[in-house]
């Protein structure tokens, strides 16, 4: 039997329910966070924490929690009675439930919910890599808040799914922002691209530990944006979030990047990146 989090209670997964006034469920009024944890031991957590604040304090939703290190307590509990080793929280606050209207009062108490699930098995996409897709980014322009309101992402990764790709690429005015769901890099001569942090992408926690990697091996970085066809031109890419890792991607609109494998530095990325997140594992 699966646990949830609702709220101050630990409900089986069947009795964790929800008012259908919750403003998530009629505005996609909320922010969330997906963590993940290894050995029962949650990665990149103060990131995502950090983030987590960011996201609360720029849509001014209020905190649910007295002291955010209750939070740490919730969560190990959490993965301890679902007996699972390995895999993702998902953690989600909404603005609250009241009579829907637009409009809502500042005092509104937040509604919080987490689940739990299991890691799922990457290893042939790290192996293989994968495809990209490109598209028109149409999302809002406050894309660095961890926001529910997924649409425009839901509609890039389906798309990506029937083109039998892993991912979109999203385009705004044609240099490439993000992916729906991960962050994009490619590699040119040896310098390392991807998007600046602002309002068109979300600071992914991911690529901010890949980047603090990239910095201590003293590889050049730039964050710029780059076009679709230096992508085109790439001789290396890449893509980073909490569920995948690294992902290298060898397709880009179906054109392959350099030969079509997966890179060498991109190689040594992913092994580091794996040292690094070990690392976070204390061991009993
Ligand atoms: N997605 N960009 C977007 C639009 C994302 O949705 C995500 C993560 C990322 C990567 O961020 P991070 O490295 O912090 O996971 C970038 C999560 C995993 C999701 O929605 O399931």
């Amino acid at each position: 039997m699966q646990y949830n989090y609702l709220n101050g209670k630990f409900l089986y997964k069947n009795e964790s329910k929800i008012s259908t006034e919750d403003r998530g469920f009629n505005f996609a009024d909320g922010i969330y966070e997906v963590i993940a944890f290894r050995k029962k031991n949650l990665l990149n957590y103060s990131r995502h924490i950090n983030r987590l604040k960011c996201s609360l304090q720029s849509l001014k939703i209020n905190s649910p929690f007295k002291n955010l290190s209750s939070l740490h307590f919730i969560l190990k509990y959490l993965i301890e009675i679902n007996h699972i080793e390995n895999g993702f929280i998902y953690l989600q606050i909404t603005r609250g439930s009241s009579e829907r209207n637009h409009l809502y009062s500042p005092k509104l108490k937040s509604n919080l919910f987490i689940s739990i699930f299991q890691t799922k098995n990457f290893s042939k996409y790290k192996k293989t890599g994968v495809k990209v897709i490109t598209s028109n980014d149409i999302r809002w322009k406050r894309c660095d808040i961890k926001s529910i309101s997924l649409l425009a992402n839901v509609i890039g990764k389906q798309a990506a799914f029937r083109m039998k790709a892993y991912e979109t690429w999203q385009k705004y005015k044609n240099y490439i922002t993000e992916g729906t769901t991960s962050n994009a890099f490619i590699i040119k001569n040896k310098k390392i691209f991807t998007h600046k942090k602002n309002n068109y992408i979300l600071g992914g926690v991911t690529r901010d530990a890949v980047i603090e990697i990239i910095k201590k091996k003293k590889i050049k970085l730039v964050e710029k944006k780059f076009s679709i066809d230096d992508a085109f031109g790439a001789d290396e890419a890449f893509l980073t979030s909490t569920t995948v890792g690294i992902l290298p991607v060898i397709k880009i609109d179906n054109k392959k990047v350099s030969n079509g494998k997966i890179g060498s530095l991109t190689k040594e990325l992913m092994f580091d990146y794996e040292v690094y997140l070990e690392k976070q594992i204390k061991y009993e």
